[in-house]
């Protein structure tokens, strides 16, 4: 697939069907994305792969446990009456959070802290995170694409943050390393559509934060 074609028609995918996806086709994806780049070549990412079921409706029980006061809190905070868009994505949350263990594979992302070489909560961690969470966020984007390029959707969540304790007990991670992502990734149910992004334009800078981009026609 043209790489334009890839980046511009990957949304999150939150409905899937629960067709398996193929070893060799995985295989192929996270090959991809350990060729991310990261910190001083530091590559601190570790990909847990659960396709066990059990294992999955565990993560999803985590996942929901999550998503239930997030969307309380952090999407309503408050408001008595929300737009139809808001609405359209909270039904969709929740149709994901109660489905997702029939994704068929669900990819756990971990930093390997050591490989940072920063304390997790120290005063240094506070001040290098683009370092340090900018070495992990490209290879889990890139596994995406490759996923996408390959007719698999995915959906970036970091819902499972506040579990990681009860994540890391489930799929035997040591202590070192931090939770970072759950990325649910199977066949879509729909396909894909390009996601509704604001244009480019007003955010772009020709130089100087005062002087907008002199957009030309020529693309
Ligand atoms: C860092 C990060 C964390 C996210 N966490 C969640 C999540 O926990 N649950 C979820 O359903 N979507 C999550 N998303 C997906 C966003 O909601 C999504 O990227 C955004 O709404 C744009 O969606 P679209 O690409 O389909 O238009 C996350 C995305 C990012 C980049």
């Amino acid at each position: 697939m043209d790489f334009f074609e890839v980046a511009t028609t990957m949304p999150t995918v939150r409905r899937f069907s629960d067709r398996p996806i193929e070893q060799a086709v995985l295989e192929k994806i996270f090959e991809t994305a350990n060729m991310a780049p990261s910190g001083s070549n530091a590559q601190p990412w570790e990909f847990v792969i659960v396709r066990d079921g059990a294992a999955r409706r565990e993560i999803q029980r985590l996942y929901e446990l999550a998503w239930v006061p997030y969307k309380d809190t952090a999407i309503i905070r408050g408001r008595t009456t929300l737009s139809a868009r808001a609405e359209k994505a909270l039904r969709l949350g929740d149709e994901f959070a109660a489905s997702l263990s029939i994704v068929p594979v669900h990819v756990v992302i971990f930093l390997d802290r050591p490989k940072m070489r920063v304390v997790r909560g120290s005063a240094e961690d506070l001040t290098n995170f683009g370092a340090t969470y900018g070495s992990i966020f490209p290879a889990i984007e890139l596994m995406m694409l490759a996923a996408r390029a390959l007719g698999i959707g995915t959906a970036m969540t970091t819902m499972l943050s506040p579990h990681e304790a009860e994540t890391k007990a489930l799929l035997g991670v040591p202590d070192i390393y931090q939770l970072i992502a759950l990325v649910p990734m199977g066949y879509p149910a729909e396909g894909f559509k390009r996601p509704f992004r604001k244009p480019v334009w007003p955010r772009l800078h020709d130089g100087h934060w005062d002087r907008a981009w002199p957009r030309s026609d020529k693309r």
